[in-house]
């Protein structure tokens, strides 16, 4: 039996080492033309590659990241359990970009950005975190854990998500209606949201339009989801009063792209969290041997829901 690892080599080296330790039972490649295709259980790996129809008895497909959109599902036999990264180092690195995209929109930092550009020396006005409320859209892995990284800040919480969610400390919504609530009094809206056919296009200027005037955006979802033109209008008419971007299709932004100078963006490379071996390793790992024990792996994707 062999576990087929398709991704960066320095990754790769983190998980040989963990796999001969933890499940020596089990090969470990890297080297998809050096293995015997009909060994291979279990890959993992960022994009479905071409000839997948060659691990005729593979078990389980691991993404190694946290979404799986990049995935062609329909290329994917039925039986074979897909799998997306839910790991302790993804979940940190997410809390802390949007714990400081929230400070850094809280505490206007693009506005003072530019007024040092322009040699301005002016304070602008503040309000307190009771009074700038938090709107979460996705309650998964990575949006009830940006929320609880959120809690001691003292801004109101809340969330959306598709089935209804309790969560100690945040006003969970759920549905057409409760988006519109919650985005009617989100100050500072989030979006961790999986790309599906559902929310592609979803941060578009109906949804901008929602949100009260002088509302601010973090968009650490995929970039698919967003409308750049919808983005750029409403900061150019103050609707917006700034955005942090995070992810944007397509990725890199080509060279004189609007995002890249507006004065009200705040643009980062698709680095707001990224798999970290070790613990991803360990999280694969448990995976594994839930698999073998007869339970399903965590991060199972429902194909039927795309995420
Ligand atoms: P989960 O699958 O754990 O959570 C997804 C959440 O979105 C769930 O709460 C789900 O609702 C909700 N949701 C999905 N579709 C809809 C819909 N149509 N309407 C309402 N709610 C919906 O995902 P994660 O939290 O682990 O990750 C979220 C996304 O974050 C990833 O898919 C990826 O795109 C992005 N990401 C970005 C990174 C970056 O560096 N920028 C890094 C890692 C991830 P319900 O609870 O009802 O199922
Ligand atoms: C992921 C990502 O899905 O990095 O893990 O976006």
């Amino acid at each position: 039996m062999t576990f087929l690892f398709n991704s960066d080599a320095r990754r790769g080296a983190v998980f040989a080492n963990a796999f001969a330790r933890e499940l020596p039972d089990l090969a470990f490649a890297m080297d998809p033309a050096a293995v015997d295709p009909d060994a291979v259980r279990y890959l993992i790996t960022w994009t479905v590659p071409d000839n997948l129809a060659r691990y005729k008895n593979l078990e389980i497909l691991f993404s190694i990241g946290a979404g799986v959109d990049q995935f062609r599902l329909d290329t994917v036999p039925a039986d074979v359990k897909v799998v997306r990264m839910v790991e302790e180092g993804i979940v940190r690195m997410m809390q802390e970009y949007v714990a400081m995209a929230v400070l850094a929109l809280h505490r206007n930092l693009p506005a003072y950005l530019a007024q040092q550009r322009a040699g301005e020396w002016r304070d602008i006005p503040q309000p307190q975190a009771g009074s700038r409320r938090i709107g979460v859209l996705g309650l998964g892995q990575l949006g009830q854990a940006v929320l609880d990284r959120l809690k001691p800040f003292g801004f109101p919480l809340a969330g959306w998500s598709r089935s209804p969610r309790r969560i100690e400390g945040v006003t969970c919504h759920d549905g057409e209606r409760g988006l519109e609530e919650m985005l009617a009094a989100s100050d500072i809206l989030i979006c961790l949201l999986p790309l599906t056919e559902e929310t592609r296009g979803f941060l578009d200027a109906g949804l901008f339009a929602k949100l009260p005037e002088g509302a601010a955006l973090i968009h650490t979802g995929r970039g698919p989801q967003l409308d750049h033109e919808a983005l750029i209008a409403a900061l150019d008419s103050g609707h917006l009063s700034a955005a942090m971007v995070d992810v944007t299709d397509p990725e890199p932004l080509p060279a004189g792209h609007p995002f890249w100078a507006h004065p009200k963006i705040i643009l980062t490379p698709h680095i707001a969290s990224v798999t970290q071996p070790a613990t991803a390793a360990r999280a694969v790992i448990d995976n594994i041997r839930r698999h073998r024990a007869g339970l399903d792996p965590i991060g199972l994707v429902d194909r039927s829901r795309g995420y």
